[in-house]
């Protein structure tokens, strides 16, 4: 039974994608493969599901993409549009509706979000200081501007987050700030944005989260972290083109930050569905509603989604599932040092119902895991192959040679026979409230203990001696393995749609049809109350499941070290970006005196033209300040300043490391630059 059994409807969604780039196995499992699960069992427990998802395609990382491309922002999120799908669809994720937040009707439903919030009086307007790129001419929101982080320290922290600790982040906060586009200091200035009345919503939302007792931990003890932290009013607007305007007067320029629109993409994707279908969303979300997302945005669902809504006064969800990190191989994933498997290249070599069973079986949702080749192929091998698959093939095969092809006629049933009917009988119920419990790992262990149980019965009885020997008794055995695979057949479909298809096919169960969605065959988990009758014919076994071999596996780990590989030597290299940073000038030493208390550093005075820079340099040991004088040398003029022994350097006279030998330019003009 369904906890929440009085409903009958369930809304179901998925995290949107960024449009910017197609999808990792990271996604798939920590969102897209356990929501479609809970959204196929489901629709096999007889409920109405409504099962959404959109690609997310605003924000400033689709926009700097663009600019670097030459293109429009929406060109990048079409291309990427087409990519994300197709991987969805490839790990059979069977969503009622796919849409795109550029769609017309998310726009539309967006402002009206927002003005509705603006009325109520939970968004107002507030004139703050933000960083202005004088040269680009422009308002450099979020990830439009990199600097220092500072709480942390680390370099290259974007203007919304910094990778390094992991916070939050305001533009005007980052130290050294630069603008990505043109590398230039910004400035600040002032400018007027709408802010969300978050903090008002402090006290509910605490409430919310305690009292919602569906919520997993990892999400109410993150939520409750912050929100006793106190939260604090979000700005929700940005001065930039590609987004949603900001529907008020005057606010030409301004677009709803990306995050203050995303979120309306479930019910966007809801409401196409609802009019290409001609019925209504709304039953749906106010039935039962539950987000599947990944653990890096429990923040934005729990606390900015979930006070929208309370802003807006509507239900709230039942329950917000987020799963945690695949790693690979042992390490973070990493898009930018190509350290991943994308979606598109592992279903292209292997079954995506594989890839569906490893990242479930692997670990529970709520903890962080680990994706490793070597334990892929074992629990493809160990438990699918020989277990699973095993199982179902000894059953198939012997009744065919033995029975005719024909469910036998059972004997009567001993101590042994009972105990294993009573495991086919409440397994399913067993599974059934694991995936209720979103312990999604829980219930596929379940169904691979049940086969385990077949196996084991079958090698117990022997049926190869008893059906000459016995063979009521070899019957009675393969009456009930006959039984066992067809219950896996069908309670295995939420996890493994296709072998599930291919299972039954060969049981020869009724030929079922699909539904509205085109993939989800119409098939009631309570199918597996029903023993299949004495006599009702089943096809030729077919191998379901092939062991992967070692060097499929060798092939696939050398592919991906190389990748690191590649990286790493890269990491020693530079981009002529960076080296378009040096800058480098012909400059004459006008002045050099020995730094005092030093026997290394001499103090130059160095003409380059346009100005003059006073420079420390390790070079004493090697020249004397009248030797070095009137020398045309090398000059890095763009170093940051430093002190040495208390003396401002302005920059570094270029010397060969170890003979300390100056390069040295006598022919040319004082000023010249160097490439
Ligand atoms: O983190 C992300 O990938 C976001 N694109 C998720 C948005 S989910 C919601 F807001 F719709
Ligand atoms: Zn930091």
């Amino acid at each position: 039974m369904n906890k929440d059994s009085n409903s009958t409807k369930v809304f179901i969604t998925c995290a949107l994608p960024y449009a910017n780039g197609p999808n990792h196995l990271g996604h798939m499992r920590s969102t897209y493969i356990p929501a479609d699960i809970y959204a196929r069992y489901n629709r096999m427990k007889g409920k109405d599901v409504l099962f959404v998802c959109a690609t997310d395609e605003h924000g400033t990382p689709i926009a700097v993409q663009a600019e670097k491309e030459g293109i429009q922002p929406i060109e990048v999120a079409s291309r990427n549009y087409e990519l994300i799908k197709k991987d969805l669809e490839s790990c059979d994720i069977s969503f009622n509706n796919f849409s795109r937040t550029s769609d017309p009707l998310h726009y539309e439903i967006s402002q009206n979000f927002f003005l509705k919030l603006y009325e109520k009086n939970c968004i107002y307007p507030k004139t703050i200081e933000q960083l202005y790129c004088p040269q680009c001419e422009r308002f450099l929101p979020d990830r439009y501007v990199e600097g220092t982080c500072p709480q942390c320290n680390a370099e290259g922290a974007r203007g919304d987050h910094c990778e390094t600790c992991g916070r939050h982040l305001e533009p005007v906060q980052l130290i050294e700030p630069s603008c990505l586009l043109c590398n230039s200091q910004p400035e600040i200035r002032k400018s007027d944005q709408y802010y969300f009345r978050l903090s008002h919503f402090q006290e509910q939302l605490k409430e919310v989260m305690e009292n919602n007792h569906e919520l997993p931990s990892n999400v109410r003890n993150y939520a409750l972290q912050w929100i006793n932290e106190g939260l604090k009013d979000w700005i929700l607007t940005r001065d930039m083109d590609w987004g949603i305007p900001v529907p008020l007067d005057d606010t030409e320029g301004k677009i709803i930050y990306v995050w203050g629109e995303a979120f309306l993409g479930y019910i966007s994707s809801a409401v196409q569905w609802a009019r290409r279908n001609n019925k209504k969303w709304k039953p749906y979300w106010d039935d039962q509603t539950v987000h599947f997302i990944g653990k890096d945005i429990i923040y934005h669902h729990s606390i900015f989604w979930q006070a929208f809504l309370l802003a807006y006064g509507c239900k709230l969800p039942y329950n917000i599932v987020a799963g945690e990190y695949l790693s690979l191989e042992g390490r973070k994933m990493s898009t930018s040092k190509n350290w991943v498997i994308w979606v598109a290249d592992f279903v292209e070599k292997f079954e995506p119902d594989l890839l569906r069973y490893y990242l479930v079986a692997n670990a529970p949702l709520t903890r962080d895991t680990d994706f490793s080749w070597d334990d892929f192929q074992r629990r493809v091998n160990d438990e699918l192959a020989d277990v699973v698959g095993n199982f179902m093939h000894r059953t198939f095969t012997f009744t065919h040679r033995f029975f005719n092809g024909k469910i036998p006629q059972p004997g009567p049933l001993n101590e042994y026979d009972q105990e294993v009917e009573k495991q086919i009988k409440e397994t399913p119920e067993r599974v059934g409230q694991h995936i209720e419990n979103f312990d999604f790992r829980e219930g596929l262990k379940e169904i691979v203990r049940l086969a385990k149980i077949g196996n084991k019965y079958f090698n117990d009885q022997e049926p190869w001696k008893t059906v000459k020997s016995d063979p009521k008794q070899a019957g009675t055995c393969l009456y009930l393995c006959n039984q066992l695979a067809k219950v896996i057949s069908i309670i295995i479909t939420p996890y493994l749609p296709n072998k599930a298809a291919q299972m039954r096919e060969i049981l020869q169960l009724n030929q079922i049809d699909v539904d509205d969605t085109g993939i989800v065959p119409i098939l009631k988990w309570d199918e597996s109350e029903v023993f299949m009758e004495v006599g009702t014919p089943i096809a030729k076994a077919k191998p379901l499941f092939k062991k992967i071999e070692d060097k499929t596996i060798a092939k696939e780990k050398d592919a991906l070290y190389k990748n690191l590989e590649e990286n790493e030597s890269m990491e020693d290299l530079i981009s002529i970006e960076d080296f378009a940073k040096i800058n480098l000038k012909v400059g004459k030493i006008i002045g050099a005196e020995k730094v005092k208390g030093s026997d290394k550093l001499l103090k130059l005075m160095v003409d380059v033209k346009d100005k003059k820079l006073q420079i420390v340099a390790g070079l004493a040991t090697k020249y004397s300040p009248e030797e070095i004088t009137n020398q045309k040398v090398i000059v890095l003029v763009n170093l940051k300043p430093a002190k040495l022994f208390g003396i401002k350097s302005e920059g570094m006279v270029l010397a060969a490391e170890d003979s300390l030998c100056l390069l040295t330019a006598p022919d040319a003009d004082i000023g010249e630059g160097i490439r």
